[in-house]
């Protein structure tokens, strides 16, 4: 089976930069450390509200990641704001998600399929600018068949649910979660989607969905960055990385 890309969410270590209002920690920092330990690329969501990532993060972001050769997926809302930015920025991927003021992270996956003029306008402004489009999404049929018709090259299957059921010891949950995984992840592929998942995984739950052989890309976030405060950043990586290896074979 392929090896499966892991990308690192770094929003966090802005969250605890911004936390005190300085400059440390740096996310920029962390975002080169995190490649010289050999993630395959770099997340960081530009949220409406600045609350983590800052604009000057972004460009900061995306020159470590071209000067490393590794793509930074610029996640964002579909707003005209965003849209504007990823295309002067012109990050490898853009993932659009959704986004509301008071969610604490994003809850949901983005509604493709009632929205497929807005959604549709911003994956195909994106794919001219020679930008991948991602959309995050639910592990919905109805979902994966809008992202389809708009000729979306890649979905992102929002974990966050599946996770959530494994911490709360909720068997059934869990395996029902992952069945609908398995089947969103087998539907996108037959459609001739790339496959990637999010949200929520960590050592424990990150065997079952790295085993699914559609999946091409993970990317992770809040337990990296928690982890790294116990065991540093490089340790951390390494290990998750090990975990999707081994699940692979
Ligand atoms: N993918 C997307 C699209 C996300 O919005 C997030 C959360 O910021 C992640 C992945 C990573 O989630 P977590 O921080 O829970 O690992």
């Amino acid at each position: 089976m392929t090896r499966i890309r892991l990308g690192l969410n770094i929003d966090h270590v802005a969250t605890v930069r911004n936390a005190r209002g300085g400059a440390a920690p740096d996310p920029v920092r962390a975002a080169s450390m995190a490649l010289a330990a050999g993630v395959d690329g770099i997340t960081a969501h530009l949220r409406e509200d600045r609350r983590h990532i800052i604009d000057k993060d972004i460009t900061a972001l995306k020159a470590v990641c071209d000067a490393g050769d590794k793509p930074l997926n610029f996640e964002m809302a579909v707003t005209a704001e965003m849209v504007a930015i990823a295309l002067k920025l012109k990050p490898h991927a853009a993932c659009l998600v959704p986004e509301r003021r008071q969610e604490r992270t994003t809850e949901g996956g983005l509604e493709v399929a009632g929205q497929a003029d807005t959604v549709g306008e911003a994956v195909r402004l994106l794919t001219r600018a020679g930008i991948r489009a991602s959309l995050f999404i639910a592990t919905d049929p109805k979902q994966i068949e809008a992202a389809a018709r708009m000729k979306a090259p890649v979905v992102e299957f929002h974990t966050g649910a599946l996770c959530d059921a494994w911490r709360e010891q909720d068997r059934g949950l869990f395996d029902a979660e992952l069945h609908k995984l398995r089947v969103a992840a087998e539907l996108a592929d037959e459609l001739g989607i790339e496959v990637h998942a999010g949200h929520g995984i960590d050592y424990d739950t990150v065997p079952f969905i790295a085993k699914l052989p559609q999946i091409k890309e993970l990317n992770i976030g809040h337990f990296l960055i928690g982890e790294a405060i116990f065991a540093g950043l490089d340790t951390a990586i390494h290990r998750m990385r090990a975990l999707m290896d081994e699940a692979r074979k």
